[in-house]
Formats: structure tokens, sequence, C-alpha cells
């Protein structure tokens, strides 16, 4: 426990090196193909990601990169993961559509229970994100409405829905993101009124983000209830969550910026199925 009394729990995530990065298409506002990129530094940039998870204790898998996929390096989008159960993502644009068959490959090869292909559009982690008992659930650019009514009866947990509406912020996980339980941070003015409403009510206490701080995809941020791994631009979000007695830890992400993603983009986590104790006989 640190001495704000905030806990670190271990985690396990699954990662995939940027081995083939690069932006050739736009599929959201970051992207312009015209712009170079230099995979080199989106390496490197992403190991160091890699290494500071290792640092703090989580366990990580990877997924092999496979050629023409560039943005397989995003490995939240590829699937949602609780209790064991695995919905491997449909994703809305073709260009990434080649990710899926990886996802359901890597998963049913380790010997996870229930994987399967949703049946809607369903970006992953990008749109889904657990707070306590809920999955909180964006659309608005990539997941379907009605992914989340598939997600209620896949996992069996309360799904709230989440309306996006700033392009620049077209997964959840670009403007949201989950410190512990029931706490979280956000950016307001990506979330349409009514959404809006809804997460000031259910999260009264959240951290509000300044607009400088979510363009520096710092709500794109990993939490493991005490460390929040989060891209080091966003310089304001990490004072605000030192006061609340967090310990951020900034990374360089620059590089896969270009493409529109950051931290929490590159890591997906596993939960598995909890536990069975051996039942006592009497
Ligand atoms: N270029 C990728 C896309 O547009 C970035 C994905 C970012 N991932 C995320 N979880 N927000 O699909």
């Amino acid at each position: 426990m640190s001495r704000s009394g905030r806990t670190a729990r271990p985690r396990h995530y699954l990662m995939c090196r940027p081995h083939y990065f690069d932006v050739r298409y736009s599929i959201n506002p970051w992207m312009d193909p015209t712009q170079p990129t230099v995979t080199e530094t989106g390496l490197s940039q992403w190991k160091r990601l890699h290494d500071v998870f290792v640092e703090l204790g989580h366990r990580i898998d990877l997924i092999e990169p496979v050629p023409d996929l560039p943005d397989m390096v995003f490995a939240a989008n590829g699937a949602t993961v609780l209790d064991g159960r695995v919905l491997v993502a449909r994703f809305r644009h073709d260009y990434r559509a080649g990710e899926s068959p990886a996802y359901l490959d890597w998963f049913a090869e380790r010997g996870w229970g229930e994987v399967r292909q949703a049946e809607y559009v369903n970006e992953g982690e990008g749109d889904f994100l657990l707070a306590g008992d809920t999955l909180l659930a964006g659309s608005g650019f990539r997941s379907d409405p009605r992914a989340q009514r598939e997600a209620e009866e896949f996992f069996g947990r309360s799904v709230l829905g989440l309306t996006l509406v700033d392009p620049r912020f077209y997964h959840l996980d670009t403007a949201l993101a989950v410190l512990d339980r029931d706490e979280i941070m956000y950016y307001p003015a990506a979330f349409s009124p009514e959404s809006r409403e809804v997460l000031a009510d259910r999260f009264p206490g959240a951290v509000l983000a300044e607009e400088a701080d979510a363009v520096a995809f710092g709500l794109n941020a990993v939490s493991d209830g005490l460390h929040v791994v989060l891209p080091e631009q966003a310089r304001g979000l990490a004072g605000r969550l030192a006061e609340r007695g967090f310990e951020p830890i900034g990374v360089d992400l620059s590089e896969l910026l270009k493409a529109g993603g950051s931290a929490k983009c590159c890591t997906l986590e596993l939960r598995p199925a909890p536990a069975v104790r051996p039942s006592r006989r009497v």
C-alpha cells in the first residue's frame, strides 16, 4: 500500500510489438499518411512502455504482429476479456479486420474458456472499459451500440452506454480512463450532453481533464489502482492524479500518437476466471 492508502493490484496484459507500425491509411483525425513515421522510434517507445509494466510487476503476454496490419500494436482493440471469457473484436474498418483471426487463434490456442468473435462492430477495450462491476461502453464512431447488449449477454455484467461526439476522441479509451474500481477520469466535451449527465451522476468525484491533456492523450492511461501510466505530455493530468494519491508515470509515445493511440491502446487487460477454491470436505 502507498502512503496515500492506494494499492496496486498486479495485472495481466496482452501487448503487440509495433514491428510493422506505420500510418498508411487514415481512419481517425490523428492519422495523416503523408507524414513520415519511424517504425524504430515506435518500437523503442513501445518497449519502454512494456518495460514499465514489467517493472511494476505486471505479467505481459505478447501476440505476434502480422505483416500488413500496421495498427496491430493497439492490442486494446483486439478483444474484451472478463471472467476468462473472450469477446474478440469485429473492426469497423477493413484495414484492421485481419486482426480478429489473430486474436481468435491466440486465445483459442492458449485454452481460454469461451472465445467468440462479436457479431456487431466492437473494437474491444477501445470502447469497453470495466469500472467496478460495470462495463462502460462507448459508441458514436467505432463500436456499434448494438454491441452493448451483446456484451451484456456474453459477460453477464451490466453495461452503461456512453456516446462520443468529438472525432478526435473516437474510442472511449481516448476520452475516459478507469483509475480504480469506481474512480475514473474523463474529458467531458468528448461526450454527448446526455452521457455527460450520466457520468456526472454516476461518478461525482471523477477527475475532469482539460482539453490540453486530452489532446495529449492523457486519458489513454493504464492504472493498476496506484500507478497510472500515461503519456508524459499530459502534465496537468499527472499533477491532478498525484494530488489524489496516485503515482503517475509518464511515457513518451509520440510516435504511436501519429496513428491516434497511446498507452492504453497498446494494452489489453486479460482477466481470467476467478480461481475456484477446492470445496472443503465435511
Ligand atoms: N489507428 C488505430 C485506429 O484508428 C488506433 C487505435 C487506437 N486504439 C485505441 N484503443 N484507442 O483504429
